[in-house]
């Protein structure tokens, strides 16, 4: 047997940058396979009230440029749902305008750190007002920027875009260092959309390996080959990939083409897998994939180990204590550090309902484990899935 063709929404990372790059350029651009999860359409909504054009045409997105100085005004705050990358991205584009904006998130976005993205554009010049310092509510007043220098302090692309974001909207000089180790989108796909800004421009945005890789983890859990088509190849995303290579998996990429984005083939034979050991400067290439490597890890007969990613305290939940605890209502147990985990394999998992902390990739980390559980997995809900992937459960049903 042998899964492929799973349907995959477009890379959520590339949706939010080309929706926002489209906006500012001059011209019109195409976007083909745009992820319709809930935290692409929050950016889209987001652009919408500030004044851009968007249209569906033939499951198409028609975006009509309004250039680097268009926005207008919206009418109400800006609502970015649960998406960490539309609020801290959109906080690079606002904090220059000459008009204000009050940015609002959903509970679990309201509780994630916005100081990392306010602080430098302070420094740029930028007045932006935090709820209790840190927090959304934002309110960003309006303000001139000047250039800046300043090194990251952690490998944060949302960070990093934000503040090339405010570069270009102010036509300032940004100097970079630090971190800078984090998906490298931004700066891919600048050139691509700003060279020739006033001609139309189409793109088709290749799948989501994040979520093709709950697809992966799921073939080799059930012992299938899986051959994902067409999705993102780019190098600073394919941490999971080169673990899963490492620990003795048989993977096949076949690479299509490069502009602005890597994207081809990914095929996984069923393998068997040894333990690994991660470090700080692989986390920032799997970040997302980590809940979905604590679960292989359970599998694999002797001790995984996961240090330098304390990141995952800030995602859509404390994904460190988090994802044990889902591993504890699954009957499991997985031990947590400071910056990671520590798991013994290989575990027996009893299954039950979980409580998904309304966490999209606890949610369908949990459907995957699913498939070595003595009993079924049911949910608390199963809504929060969409955030990310809209067709992951319908997929589910069938493959199950
Ligand atoms: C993202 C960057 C990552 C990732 C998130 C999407 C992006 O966060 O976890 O899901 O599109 O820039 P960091 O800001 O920690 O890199």
């Amino acid at each position: 047997m042998e899964l492929k063709n799973v349907k995959l929404p477009g890379d959520k990372s590339l949706s939010h940058r080309a929706l926002i790059l489209a906006a500012l350029r001059t011209g019109t651009t195409e976007l083909e396979n745009i992820s319709t999860g809930e935290d692409v359409k929050s950016t889209l909504n987001c652009l919408r009230s500030l004044g851009v054009q968007i249209e569906n045409l033939d499951s198409k997105l028609i975006v009509k440029g309004v250039g680097l100085q268009g926005f207008k005004k919206p009418l109400a705050p800006l609502d970015c749902g649960n998406s960490g990358t539309t609020m801290r991205l959109f906080m690079g584009l606002l904090a220059g305008q000459n008009f204000e904006t009050v940015l609002i998130g959903d509970k679990s976005l309201s509780l994630r750190p916005m100081k990392r993205v306010a602080e430098p554009l302070r420094q740029m010049g930028a007045c932006i007002e935090l709820t209790n310092g840190n927090y959304a509510p934002i309110r960003i007043l309006p303000a001139q920027l000047g250039p800046l220098k300043y090194d990251l302090p952690m490998a944060s692309s949302q960070v990093k875009s934000a503040l090339m974001l405010a570069a270009i909207i102010s036509n300032q000089n940004v100097v970079l260092g630090g971190e800078l180790h984090s998906r490298d989108h931004t700066e891919r796909m600048l050139p691509y959309f700003f060279d020739n800004s006033d001609k139309m421009l189409s793109w088709k945005v290749p799948g989501d390996i994040s979520s093709g890789s709950f697809w992966i983890a799921a073939g080799l859990l059930r012992g299938v080959k899986v051959k994902l088509e067409d999705v993102l190849l780019n190098p600073t995303r394919l941490g999971f990939i080169n673990v899963l290579r490492d620990s003795g998996v048989n993977i096949h990429l076949d690479l299509h083409s490069e502009e602005p984005e890597p994207r081809g083939d990914i095929t996984v034979q069923p393998s068997a897998m040894m333990p690994f050991r991660l470090g700080k400067n692989q986390i920032p290439y799997l970040i997302d994939e980590i809940p979905l490597l604590v679960l292989l890890a359970t599998q694999i007969s002797g001790r995984s180990v996961i240090t330098g990613a304390e990141e995952l305290r800030y995602k859509e939940s404390d994904r460190i204590v988090k994802t044990a605890e889902v591993f504890r209502q699954l009957g499991g147990y997985v031990e947590t550090t400071s910056d990671g985990f520590l798991i013994e394999g290989k575990q027996s998992l009893n299954g039950g309902l979980i409580d998904t902390f309304q966490d999209h990739r606890l949610t369908m980390m949990a459907a995957v484990a699913g498939l070595v559980c003595e009993n079924q997995v049911s949910f608390s809900e199963t809504d929060s899935a969409k955030v990310s992937d809209p067709y992951f459960f319908n997929e589910w049903k069938e493959f199950l």
